[in-house]
């Protein structure tokens, strides 16, 4: 917990008092107590090299709450625009005195690499990288899941659309088998099946009505057009509607008391349908709520466990 980089390096227990702590934050409107408020005296540094509206603003918001200063850099208005690497980047930052580190990238395994050259004291959370791990995310949405429905092992999750260009998908699942979820489906045309090996419990469907029978949880995904070089015809987003776009008339497959997740953004009348995303299934704003408390919890949980 020094690190957080994929969702997987954590058991179900670390999961559980994530969960807990952010679940206790929830509980006084994601406002901490002044004796919560352990990252006083501490900088943490929002580093989005790819857009975020969600995580970044989240991330801000929880670190201010627990006493920390926050900066924000970008690409574009940042020295990355001159050509400096992500590694001087926080190198440059630790000599300012930043130890927090939210990082968001579009290279793969380069997480990796930043441990080893940062300092001992540093801190790197994944705030997304690339198409394969968004742990924070997985671990708001456990807790959306949990809110709701308390026993894992009894839910069958469903999650439908581009899974293969899915870093949500990916860490939840992670996620969802610590958990020791009952059943996950996989809902998606071809083209955007993903490499079964990264879902080795979950059975995969083409057939949205199939794959939505008796689910608890629905997870509607964006189709991620900005990592896709080609998209066929047929997959436009007006045919993608008709065969996996979420609707009232499709929810009815599910259990009466299902809920409907998004990570967000959404892209209304593609993938969901509007009455879906702002009816009483919809858990979609709970789930930008339960954002703050989490990445409260973690920064909490990372700074609990350094020496005194
Ligand atoms: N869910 C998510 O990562 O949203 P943002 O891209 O807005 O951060």
């Amino acid at each position: 917990m020094k690190h957080l980089l994929y969702l997987k390096e954590l058991n179900q227990e670390i999961i559980l008092q994530l969960l807990d702590k952010a679940e206790s934050f929830l509980s006084h409107n994601n406002y901490p107590t002044e004796k919560e408020k352990i990252l006083q005296g501490t900088i943490l540094a929002n580093l989005f090299f790819e857009p975020s509206t969600r995580t970044r603003s989240s991330f801000q918001i929880a670190a201010t709450r627990l006493g920390a200063d926050v900066i924000n850099i970008d690409e574009e208005h940042s020295a990355r625009a001159k050509g400096e690497t992500v590694i001087d980047t926080i190198n440059t930052l630790e000599a300012m005195g930043v130890s927090y580190f939210v990082i968001r990238h579009r290279e793969r395994n380069i997480f990796e690499k930043m441990i080893k050259s940062t300092n001992p004291g540093s801190h790197i959370i994944n705030a997304g990288e690339s198409d394969e791990s968004h742990p924070t995310q997985g671990l708001l949405d456990l807790l959306t899941i949990r809110k709701h429905t308390k026993n894992f092992d009894r839910l069958k999750v469903a999650i439908i659309g581009d899974i293969k260009h899915s870093r949500v998908a990916r860490s939840l699942t992670e996620g969802l088998t610590a958990m020791s979820v009952k059943e996950l489906t996989l809902i998606t045309p071809d083209e955007f099946k993903p490499n079964m090996e990264h879902y080795p419990n979950a059975s995969h469907s083409n057939n949205l009505d199939e794959g939505l029978t008796n689910a608890d949880v629905v997870v509607a995904l964006r189709v991620q057009t900005e990592r896709i070089k080609s998209l066929r015809a047929a997959i436009g987003p007006k045919d993608y509607f008709e065969n996996y776009g979420l609707t009232e008339e499709r929810l009815l497959s599910c259990k009466d008391n299902v809920i409907v997740m998004h990570p967000g953004p959404m892209n209304r009348g593609v993938e969901i349908s509007n009455a879906v995303a702002d009816g009483i299934h919809s858990v979609i704003k709970e789930q930008v709520t339960n954002g703050i408390a989490t990445r409260m919890a973690l920064l909490s949980m990372m700074q609990e466990q350094l020496p005194t």
